[in-house]
């Protein structure tokens, strides 16, 4: 059996009430409960961590959207993966394309991975360019986002690392279209190639490539089974339980 498929629900600022996200989360563990396929992490808001850490299992766990680098500090508004580690978190989204608008830079990228994964975090690092081009650019782009954002990462951490693909200009509700497989598969080859050449073949290989943006029940399949990722990073069908169990059971029968 290959490994199992990771599927990340990314709820972004959503929703308000706390009562809401107890009820996606119930929601999506009844209706998933006899998947062996996959695993499945579920990043709520920072202030919904703690409930929802509560409800969590072997197979839902629960991650959050960002942390900051350290343990303890001077850093008004921040809080660290250390923190989130001690709460029961078990991953965390670095370097998500709304992140990096709001200015997180490759560098800063790359403090916090570093931190999150000496505190034992699992780091689910984004990447992705925010327009394609036809002279390749855009994998310029990506290879320094991942040679910056991963640098001087050692080695025995890499297996608490993974990688997901984001193209910008395929997330959320302005997206100008919806990535194909093919396009998914290139990146991520590219991905591993520029994994390898840091970390060597045995370290780069096994790092884990999701795709994400605009994922739906219509598109899923062709990500895993012609883009050949290795899992999923889901923005708003993420909030829609019905949904995101129908992706979570496709993606379980591949
Ligand atoms: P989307 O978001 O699925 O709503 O496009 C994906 C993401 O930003 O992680």
């Amino acid at each position: 059996m290959g490994m199992k498929k990771i599927i990340v629900g990314n709820w972004k600022m959503n929703p308000v009430e706390l009562s809401d996200a107890e009820e996606i989360l119930r929601e999506v563990a009844a209706g998933t409960g006899g998947f062996s396929g996959v695993n499945i992490v579920i990043c709520p808001p920072f202030t919904f961590l703690e409930n929802l850490v509560t409800l969590s299992s072997k197979k839902i766990a629960i991650g959050a959207q960002d942390c900051f680098f350290g343990s303890t500090g001077a850093y008004t508004g921040e809080v660290s993966a250390e923190m989130l580690r001690g709460m029961g978190v078990k991953y965390v989204i670095v370097g998500h394309s709304e992140r990096r608008a709001l200015g997180d830079s490759d560098e800063l990228i790359n403090k916090k991975v570093a931190s999150a994964l000496s505190s034992g975090l699992k780091v689910i690092i984004c990447v992705g360019e925010k327009e394609r081009d036809d002279s390749g650019e855009y994998l310029n782009f990506i290879r320094k986002q991942l040679t910056v954002g991963l640098n001087k990462i050692r080695k025995s951490l890499l297996k608490n690392l993974i990688v997901a693909y984001e193209p910008v200009w395929a997330i959320g509700k302005n997206a100008v279209r919806v990535n194909t497989p093919e396009d998914t598969l290139e990146v991520s080859i590219f991905i591993k190639r520029v994994l390898v050449e840091m970390f060597g073949r045995e370290g780069g290989i096994k790092v884990p490539i999701l795709y994400g943006g605009s994922v739906d029940t219509n598109n899923c399949e062709g990500f895993l089974r012609d883009g050949k990722a290795d899992g999923l990073l889901v923005g708003r069908e993420s909030l829609h339980a019905v949904n995101f169990i129908k992706i979570i059971r496709i993606v379980n029968e591949l």
